[in-house]
């Protein structure tokens, strides 16, 4: 089992000094239109001393890709001058800066794409409250968004990030066209397991042609992925697995599993580990794995790497600002322990922090309670 502060060497060529990942967090700073906020920069700075590498919350690609007002934007070449002040701050506090790279997809609204009907890869509506129906994509519009992550790969360099996270996760437009959900096409995009990885296919091919053509230094490519999906159809664990075949033959630096906890396994199989865990024997050291969701604790670190090469954080950064710095000096005591929902109301946010977090964290399960009601569990 490595330990938290063993050094990463990623395929790249990029070695992290540690195994510790802030994990992508969106905090809906960003002007209206995307461009990175000074409170935006002042809160990855304030976050990343002590950390391998900071994953920056999503930013789309496409501004039909915008998933919530507030969101970060790559989408333009206008927004490089503070992308590039936000990597700079990053990497002044000594940790690696990669943005992580989306399209909202079915999973966003009208009301934050000016009117604009969203996207997918077919017109069926997300199974959850207040999902609007999309527009079934063009196999044009498929190629321009394809070309689109390229593009934006290509800002991110320019930037002077170290690398980009492709969000294959949390139900986006990339997990959109994985899932027998969301992809309903009859054409080359969809159908079998194979045609529903196209999209995802074509994607690497797209962002490896970036780094190749504007890189003039190693280039960190990662990717995140959910397990599993609720919907039925959906995708189902072994889904997952198979996916892992396919990305551990490509040049991507590593994968990163998308989990509220680390340690859950997947429900009524025989096989009772946890997904992390056979997902990590899966890859068979192939590529490192990171792992995340509710890691509060040293124990949780050493946890996680049990399972995985790599370790993600996310809210006890947002709310515990220095805790890796008191991981590696030893100062468990002085680590935030209090429940999140506590938190929120001594911990110093600024305020549209405060409120987002408050939503993520007191409205999900709000949300989640609702959903439940209308759709009882059969
Ligand atoms: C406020 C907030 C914003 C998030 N935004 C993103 C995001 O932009 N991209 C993403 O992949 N995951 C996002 N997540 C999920 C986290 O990266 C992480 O997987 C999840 O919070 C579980 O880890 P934790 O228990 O350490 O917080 C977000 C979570 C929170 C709480």
């Amino acid at each position: 089992m490595p330990a938290f502060n063993d050094k990463l060497e990623l395929r790249s060529g990029v070695t992290l000094k540690n195994r510790l990942f802030m994990s992508p967090m969106t905090t809906q700073q960003s002007f209206y239109n995307g461009t990175v906020t000074q409170d935006e920069i002042k809160y990855y700075a304030d976050r990343a001393k002590g950390l391998g590498a900071v994953i920056t919350g999503a930013a789309n690609v496409q501004d039909g890709g915008k998933g919530w007002p507030g969101e970060l934007s790559i989408a333009h070449d206008e927004m490089l001058p503070e992308l590039s002040q936000l990597a700079k701050a990053i990497q002044g506090q000594g940790a690696k800066a990669i943005v992580q790279i989306f399209h909202g997809g079915r999973m966003t609204h009208r009301a934050t794409l000016s009117g604009e009907q969203p996207v997918s890869a077919s017109a069926v509506a997300a199974l959850r409250p207040d999902a609007e129906t999309p527009r079934a994509m063009t196999v044009d519009e498929i190629h321009a968004t394809i070309a689109a992550f390229g593009v934006a790969t290509r800002r991110a360099i320019q930037a002077g990030f170290d690398g980009v996270e492709l969000h294959g996760a949390n139900t986006y437009l990339i997990q959109q066209f994985f899932s027998p959900h969301s992809n309903r096409r009859t054409d080359e995009y969809g159908g079998s397991r194979e045609k529903r990885y196209r999209f995802i296919k074509e994607l690497l091919d797209s962002v490896f042609a970036a780094v190749d053509q504007y890189a003039d230094r190693p280039f960190i490519v990662g990717y995140r992925f959910s397990p599993l999906e609720f919907e039925e159809p959906g995708i189902r664990f072994d889904d997952t697995l198979w996916l892992l075949d396919q990305l551990k033959t490509s040049r991507l630096d590593y994968l990163h599993m998308s989990l509220n906890r680390y340690d859950r396994s997947e429900k009524g199989a025989a096989d009772t580990r946890s997904m992390l865990a056979r997902a990590h024997e899966r890859l068979d050291g192939s590529m490192p794995l990171i792992g995340v969701g509710g890691v509060r604790t040293r124990a949780d670190v050493e946890g996680v790497l049990q399972s995985a090469d790599a370790v993600a954080i996310g809210q006890q950064l947002l709310y515990d600002p220095t805790w890796a710095v008191k991981l590696a000096d030893g100062l468990d005591d002085a680590m935030l322990s209090a429940d999140f929902e506590d938190a929120l109301k001594f911990v110093p946010l600024n305020k549209p922090l405060h409120d987002f977090a408050s939503s993520m964290v007191l409205g999900r399960k709000a949300r989640q309670a609702a959903y439940r009601k209308e759709h009882p569990a059969k």
